[in-house]
């Protein structure tokens, strides 16, 4: 949530970094702003409430502005309602401070009243303005802004990433992190700092990541790198291999369609360099067949959509491995007082990598002695390199905020490494070990057939994108997948949407299924397709609209009972999901944009979500 980059340099960096903010967007976009400092006019600051585009045209592309050293952000609100005062940067009160941030100051008021009674005034209603005071503040007392940043952080409580110039310092951009991402980045003659890689992907791929603690004072020709305590610190610059064309549209209208559309590909990446001669080799994991056995008990933790690939897992793992897997919601898991021994294994699953309930309670999970493995798709993300073990998903950068390729590479990878612990652990026969791997490498292929005929799907998108309320039911399989469905949906066109097990609805939910309403009933789970038509059958005895998914060799025997089917290709029964969800991604697209919905940045959300 909430991009922030910093350029210094010899270019003018208002281009640059509206460039950088436009690739972040998608972390926040309810307001952005710049500020940069020239010779001649000292300190010049400009934002804007809504889009990036607003402050492009209020800056005409950065012409307005001069100078060579700068910091930018765009916005997704915590503290404050989205205008132009509390846009960021925020600057301090004589003027010589500008400060962007990304996190949440937990004792922000407290500060505030103490800086109150010194007699600060304060313009705007955020938790990040009084840390630009408070480093005024400091500033005064010690005149060097290295000492003054590391006083302020030592008062204040939270998460943060900032990025500060001072017009004291012609050549420097300072930043300092805890709980929120921030890169370095190396150029030639030109520093960076960012968010998100992406932004500064066109000008370097030499990367450092910022630790928990740290600070960096960054000129146009050197990066030092503090701890909290002032002393130096060595950083490993990293080689970021993700190209610039695959952060952009390649002339897809769309971010999503463009990432649903790559999914056989990304699967492929995932999946290719993990078998070897007829063998899954996960090279990157560290626990031995012992440590596996040794586990007696495992907990899947993750969010939202990589929430949901726990949900798919959980079933799939305790089918292959006979353990008890137990997946839950990262923000519960952290305040449950889990029963996390040394014998649990917590698997945390991540796109970004930085989401901060699903680093918390890995966190958590560490604390009591669990091995941690997270599954991860940025490289060199927090949750990456604070897991015991990572294994990368390898999809590329996810840029639309409704996640569609990581979710599939996160879903293949798990099927993947519970194969393989099954296994190690010999609870998988050799027949059912090699008819699973042979389908996982045939899911590309298959993908790439659906995807090719989309016609279907959009023509159902504009029979049924007036609906107001629709239901996703299935069982097993199809009850997790038609999670993902049912919150791709609602995440991006606005329709009130719920997922059900079927053989739940009866207990309750059923009295909202009256004439006409939509219900996607799922049906590609073969083990319980029948029960599964069963209760498409109650629904549709009281009214409902049934559009199906179903399996090609399913789709005759279904079409009898529903309103309309879509079908997939046949794989293996517990790799369905992977394919079940592609027409639900593409349909939660499509009823979109007949509604006219802002894909890739819906309302109220962002990419990362770096907040509790
Ligand atoms: O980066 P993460 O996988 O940790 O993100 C978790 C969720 O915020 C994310 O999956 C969210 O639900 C997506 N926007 C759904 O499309």
């Amino acid at each position: 949530m909430c991009g922030i980059i910093g350029y210094v340099g010899r270019e003018p960096a208002a281009p640059i970094l509206l460039d950088g903010l436009e690739r972040m967007e998608y972390r926040g976009y309810d307001s952005a702003g710049i500020a940069v400092r020239s010779e001649t006019r000292g300190l010049q600051v400009k934002k804007a409430k809504g889009r990036l585009k607003a402050l492009y045209d209020l800056t005409h592309g950065g012409a307005d502005m001069e100078g060579t050293l700068g910091i930018g952000h765009t916005r997704w609100a915590t503290h404050g309602e989205p205008n132009d005062i509390n846009a960021h940067p925020h600057i301090s009160e004589n003027g010589q401070i500008a400060l962007v941030h990304n996190g949440i100051i937990e004792n922000y008021l407290e500060l505030k009243e103490h800086l109150l009674r010194q007699g600060v005034t304060f313009t705007s209603d955020t938790d990040s303005e009084v840390v630009a005071q408070l480093l005024e503040f400091h500033y005064n007392e010690c005149h060097n802004m290295l000492e003054a940043v590391g006083r302020c952080l030592r008062r204040i409580e939270g998460s943060y990433a900032f990025g500060i110039i001072c017009a004291d310092y012609p050549n420097a951009l300072i930043a300092a992190r805890k709980d929120a991402p921030l890169l370095l980045g190396y150029g030639d003659g030109e520093n960076y700092i960012a968010s998100d890689v992406t932004a500064i992907l066109k000008h370097t791929r030499k990367v450092s990541y910022m630790d928990d603690g740290e600070i960096a004072v960054v000129t146009n020709d050197s990066i030092d790198v503090f701890d909290s305590e002032l002393e130096p610190v060595e950083k490993t610059i990293c080689q970021v291999d993700w190209d610039v064309a695959s952060a952009e549209k390649g002339g897809y209208p769309h971010f999503m369609l463009k990432e649903i559309m790559e999914q056989p590909e990304a699967i492929r990446k995932t999946v290719s360099p993990r078998i070897r001669d007829g063998r899954i080799v996960l090279d990157e994991l560290h626990l031995t067949r012992e440590d596996v056995a040794a586990f007696a008990r495992i907990f899947i933790i993750a969010c939202g959509s990589s929430y949901h690939v726990g949900m798919v897992s959980k079933y799939n793992w305790e089918r292959l491995l006979r353990r008890p897997v137990e997946v839950m919601l990262a923000s519960e898991f952290r305040y449950c007082d889990p029963l996390v021994d040394e014998r649990t294994l917590v698997i945390v699953i991540s796109q970004s990598g930085e989401t901060l309930d699903t680093m918390a309670a890995m966190r958590e999970a560490k604390r009591r002695g669990g091995r941690t493995l997270a599954i991860v798709n940025v490289v060199g993300s927090s949750i990456a390199r604070e897991a015991d073990d990572v294994l990368y998903t390898w999809a590329g950068p996810e840029i639309a905020v409704a996640t569609t390729k990581a979710y599939s590479t996160q879903l293949v990878l798990m099927d993947l490494v519970g194969l393989y612990f099954a296994e190690e652990l010999g609870t998988v026969d050799e027949e059912t070990y090699a008819a699973v791997l042979a389908e996982i490498q045939l899911l590309p292929e298959k993908m790439q057939v659906f995807l090719e005929h989309t016609e279907d799907v959009q023509y159902l998108a504009s029979r049924y994108f007036n609906h107001d309320s629709i239901f996703f039911i299935g069982r097993n399989l199809d009850y997790a997948m038609g999670m993902e469905g049912s919150l791709k949906l609602k995440e991006i066109s606005y329709i009130h949407s719920e997922a059900y097990a079927s053989g739940e609805l009866k207990h309750g939910t059923i009295s909202l299924i009256e004439q006409g309403t939509l219900v996607v009933a799922l049906g590609t789970y073969a083990p319980l397709f029948d029960k599964a038509m069963s209760n498409v059958v109650e629904v549709k005895a009281r009214g409902a609209e049934v559009l199906a998914l179903t399996t090609e060799d399913l789709a005759e025997k279904v079409s009898k009972t529903a309103d309309a089917t879509i079908a997939v290709p046949v794989t293996h029964p517990i790799l369905q999901p992977s394919l079940g969800v592609v027409p639900l991604q593409l349909f939660a697209y499509y009823v979109a944009l007949q509604r006219g919905c802002d894909i890739d940045k819906p309302r109220n959300l962002a990419k990362s979500v770096t907040v509790e």
